[in-house]
């Protein structure tokens, strides 16, 4: 494809290089673009003019920068389907996912922009009549965001609305599978009117070094990273130094349950959401289906020809409901995770490396008869693959679901609300999804327990992540007036 080609090519021409991160399709393998490749010297190049940039947006009107928020918002719900082509183009993810992630991203642009002003802080009672506290809430300083592939834009604007939103400035590095989404919201973000240096992103092949320089500098006082747990292990030893605040939205290993009194049809129409949205490619997709003995059978017969309808293909097709993996190493991860499930036993119903295409295809399938002394028990399988858990009784249900480091999502599929409020108390996830396969959207907290990580995004709480509180204490107050 020619880089005029690209969609959003407008937004994205100032970013173009003929050397740097090459960026291709994994569709197809073509080449789409080049974008520069920053190094150390550009990390903290950016690092200072964002803290440069700091003062004027900080002390900004908080109306002016909710405006720009909302203007930030319109504009990229104005290009969607420009991002959307983009995004599949880059990530591979089928277009009505990738339209469904645009409007996902603007939802957080949206929500932390009518959030700015609702950043409240506190009056407290005195302990002393000639004394008065209150507490502020002010801005961290300048944000450091590192981000996945597999939301281009959405875990973006997961951490940088908020952050603009509360008065930072933001130096993001996104993805080096995926900086052409980056740059093209960040353009948007600045037509917008957010200053250039309040939004830099940095793309680079080398996420180690632009990592460390982001950790370990002093004037970057906050990190929000998600990506795996051993990555964001990394990263907090390295912030360690500087003891900055931190995000951290690490791997997951979800359990989706489907108890013997759960309507079937539902349970296997959202397993099937839960665990194939972006190919399997979620931190919070299913990556264990556990059915109860007693639908067992019933279950697996409908889930089979379910997973056996879904549609594989380039996903600038329309009809198509599975893309490519991201890259050859996601395949490569997913057949070595099966091999291992089939070699202790486990059947594998389709599934397999599609040959004779030059992508990353690999066909959807289901482990039936998994066991937990296999690794995608424990390891995340990011593919789409679903493995398939028996079990008996609740015990032994919470017993498998909560036998892991991490704790993100969790799902299960009930009828009774006793076993439902039970179950929920007993997983140990940071969200929860009740007779629903999705637990995402800017309106509830999203975030892990565990080796999971910490902190929370969207929601009321988001904003939290990047304002510090500060106590004042007035004194000398004096006498009270006289009042009726
Ligand atoms: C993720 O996979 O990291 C995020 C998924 C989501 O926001 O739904």
């Amino acid at each position: 494809m020619k880089a005029t080609d690209l969609p959003a090519h407008d937004l994205l021409k100032d970013f173009l290089t003929g050397e740097g991160v090459e960026v291709t399709n994994p569709s197809d393998l073509s080449h789409l673009a080049y974008v520069k490749d920053c190094k150390a010297d550009d990390v903290r190049d950016a690092i200072g003019r964002a803290e440069a940039a700091l003062p004027d947006w900080r002390d900004r009107n908080v109306k002016e920068r909710a405006d720009i928020l909302r203007a930030w918002f319109e504009a990229i719900m104005a290009r969607k389907e420009d991002l959307a082509r983009l995004m599949t183009l880059e990530q591979g993810k089928v277009i009505t996912e990738s339209r469904g992630e645009v409007e996902y991203g603007a939802s957080f642009v949206e929500w932390f922009g009518e959030e700015a002003k609702r950043v409240y802080g506190d009056h407290i009672p005195s302990h002393d009549t000639d004394k008065r506290m209150v507490v502020i809430k002010q801005a961290v300083g300048v944000v450091a965001a590192i981000t996945p592939w597999n939301f281009p834009i959405a875990m973006i604007t997961r951490k940088i609305s908020p952050a603009l939103a509360a008065g930072c400035t933001v130096v993001v590095k996104p993805a080096a599978l995926t900086p052409l989404c980056a740059l093209a919201i960040m353009k948007l973000a600045h037509e917008a009117g957010v200053p250039e240096d309040a939004f830099i992103t940095l793309t680079s092949s080398d996420a180690a070094t632009v990592g460390e320089e982001l950790c370990k500098s002093s004037t970057v006082r906050k990190l929000s990273f998600t990506g795996s747990t051993k990555v964001g292990k990394i990263l907090a030893e390295q912030s360690a130094s500087t003891l900055k605040k931190l995000s951290m939205e690490l791997g997951g290993n979800a359990p989706f349950i489907v108890f013997d009194d759960a309507d079937i049809d539902a349970a296997v129409e959202g397993a099937i959401a839960c665990k194939f949205r972006n190919a399997g490619q979620t931190c919070v997709c299913a990556n264990r289906v556990m059915v109860q003995d007693g639908i067992y059978d019933e279950f697996m017969a409908k889930f089979r020809d379910a997973v056996a309808a879904l549609k594989v293909g380039d996903g600038l097709d329309d009809d198509m409901e599975i893309g490519p993996l991201v890259e050859e190493a996601a395949v490569d991860k997913v057949e070595e995770l099966v091999e291992d499930a089939t070699s202790r036993g486990g059947e594998l119903i389709g599934g397999g490396r599609m040959e004779g295409r030059d992508g990353w295809f690999y066909r959807p399938g289901i482990i039936d008869g998994a066991t937990t002394d296999m690794r995608l028990a424990e390891e995340e399988i990011f593919g789409p693959i679903a493995p398939v858990f028996r079990f008996s009784s609740d015990e032994e249900a919470m017993e498998i679901a909560n036998d892991t480091a991490v704790g993100l999502a969790a799902y299960f599929y009930s009828r009774d609300i006793g076993r439902i409020w039970r179950v929920a108390e007993a997983l140990e996830y940071g969200m929860v999804g009740i007779n629903a396969p999705s637990v995402s959207t800017e309106l509830a907290p999203f975030g892990g327990v565990k080796e999971s990580g910490f902190g929370r995004e969207g929601s009321k709480y988001g904003v939290e992540e990047y304002v510090e509180i500060k106590a004042l204490h007035f004194g000398g107050i004096g006498e009270a007036l006289p009042r009726r």
